[in-house]
């Protein structure tokens, strides 16, 4: 790994995946405009010298580190996960939810809105506390995924957002959600999609002062997914990948460059959510 930030060479390979993306239909002027900003890249001193470092921290000490700020900047994920959540909530009626790594509670208070009970929980008591000052009406409590601090059949429907690719493997934790399930209840998963963590990498949070960190999270493939699902008995309701929407990671070094940018993101699923259901 790194010890550094390679901002150059990031920006030279979002410019690369411009290029390869548009090289048979893009236009002449798109082309041209992608190598002369590649060779000003090369010749200029952008990026060279401004290399904060970079820490691989494990989820305890990333997420500690990142919760006074998780919710400070949009996110172009978010952007487009959110909707397709909101939509598939609408037509799951009250009941026991779970929000399983809630983070800093962001589907907790739509759950809440929605009109269920909710026991939230999450494996960083710094992210818990950020959420439970957000959405008094939940419970939150301290917790592992692969080892949730929930009684057998006990909730009607369990959320679990951006946080499966964070483990090695999904199985254990899928294996939790169908343990903790009442017959029948709902399961909505929702990730970065793997294309996604494949191509653009890992979500990188400022640490300290001229040090910037991240949490790895890993491209579990769609046949991963429903290979566990099928294995714990879910059977499927629906998939959803929406695509790249905006907006560039504010602050970053895709600002710079931001028709490369957004030539070499769009059209790519950037989000994948799956909508399960426990066996009755
Ligand atoms: C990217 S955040 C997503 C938070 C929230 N679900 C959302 O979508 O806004 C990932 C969350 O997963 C939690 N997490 C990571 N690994 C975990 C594990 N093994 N058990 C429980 N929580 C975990 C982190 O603490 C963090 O709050």
């Amino acid at each position: 790994m790194p010890d550094e930030a390679r901002v150059r060479e990031l920006m030279m390979g979002i410019e690369g995946l411009a290029l390869l993306r548009n090289a048979i239909d893009g236009d002449e002027e798109f082309l041209t405009a992608r190598v002369a900003e590649i060779r000003k890249i090369i010749d200029s001193t952008v990026g060279v010298g401004e290399s904060e470092t970079l820490a691989e921290l494990d989820a305890a000490t990333g997420y500690a580190a990142w919760a006074s700020t998780y919710d400070s900047k949009p996110n172009f994920i978010l952007a487009v996960e959110e909707p397709v959540v909101e939509s598939l909530l609408a037509r799951i009626p009250p009941g026991s939810a779970l929000d399983a790594a809630c983070g800093t509670g962001r589907h907790t208070g739509r759950l809440v809105r929605h009109g269920h009970q909710v026991i939230s929980v999450d494996q960083s008591p710094e992210m818990l506390a950020q959420a439970a000052a957000k959405v008094p009406q939940a419970q939150f409590r301290v917790g592992n995924l692969t080892q949730l601090p929930i009684p057998d059949t006990s909730v009607d429907l369990v959320l679990c957002a951006l946080a499966l690719s964070h483990l090695p493997d999904v199985g254990e934790a899928i294996a939790e959600f169908r343990r903790v399930l009442r017959p029948a209840g709902r399961l909505i998963v929702t990730d970065v999609h793997p294309i996604m963590v494949l191509l653009a990498g890992q979500p990188i949070f400022a640490y300290k002062p001229g040090e910037l960190a991240f949490v790895r999270i890993r491209p579990h493939q769609v046949s991963d997914h429903l290979t566990a699902f099928a294995t714990h008995g879910f059977s499927f309701i629906s998939c959803h990948e929406p695509l790249y929407a905006g907006p560039l990671p504010p602050g970053g070094y895709e600002e710079r460059i931001p028709d490369a940018a957004r030539a070499a993101w769009a059209g790519i699923p950037s989000a994948i959510i799956y909508e399960m259901q426990a066996p009755a």
